[in-house]
């Protein structure tokens, strides 16, 4: 049995934590790059324990920042895609695709607020059809993409499947790849009895 120190710093990802700070010397997936699109340009998700818009510009450029405003805290999903960013829709304050602050509508003229408000904001990159993100020191120490095999060929067919969130820790998700006993009867006997079919079945 693990104690509470250990459990806590195996599965803790976020800013600061020993995990967190890990894997955040790789590029993370983000997702299919066809689901930002000019109908759709906006996408929030939460990535290695911090809530993160990703969107695509007026001029096609793609951002990932922090999801909620500087501001009040609104989340910026509902926000206005702009030619060079993002506008909250709750006081207008307009973002660009690298975090800063670039309009605050009902500020005064002479206000210098805005050189000081900056959404933390992370790199993206397109490969193979993903979108990935690079949450450490950028661009000092990051690594290039990774361009493996299943990324780069293009000999054949590439197929993304997307599966949905698993709304559990890490771990979780990883004691169930290692119990393997458990895919004779929820993969086999249960999925026979309710007639589901696995989405890599032939
Ligand atoms: S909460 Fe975003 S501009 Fe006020």
């Amino acid at each position: 049995m693990m104690d509470t120190a250990s459990n806590e710093r195996l599965t803790r990802v976020g800013p600061g934590t020993p995990g967190g700070e890990l894997l955040r010397r790789y590029w993370q997936p983000l997702c299919p790059a066809g689901e930002i699109t000019p109908e759709n340009p906006k996408k929030r998700m939460r990535i290695l324990g911090e809530d993160l818009l990703v969107f695509r510009d007026g001029q096609g450029q793609l951002a990932c920042v922090e999801e909620h405003c500087k501001h009040r805290g609104v989340s910026l999903y509902y926000g206005f895609i702009e030619e060079c960013g993002l506008r909250c829709c709750y006081h207008g304050w307009l973002y660009g695709s690298d975090g800063r602050c670039l309009e605050q509508p009902f500020e005064p003229a002479k206000s210098t607020l805005k050189d000081e408000i900056r959404l933390k904001s992370y790199p993206v990159r397109e490969l193979g059809g993903l979108l990935f993100t690079y949450m450490g020191p950028f661009p000092d120490k990051a690594p290039l993409p990774p361009r493996w095999d299943v990324l780069v060929r293009e000999d054949g067919a590439r197929r993304i499947n997307v599966y949905p969130v698993h709304h559990c820790n890490w771990l979780q998700i990883q004691e169930n790849t290692a119990d393997s006993t458990h895919t004779f009867y929820l993969h086999g006997v249960m999925d026979r009895k309710l007639g589901f079919k696995h989405p890599f079945a032939a």
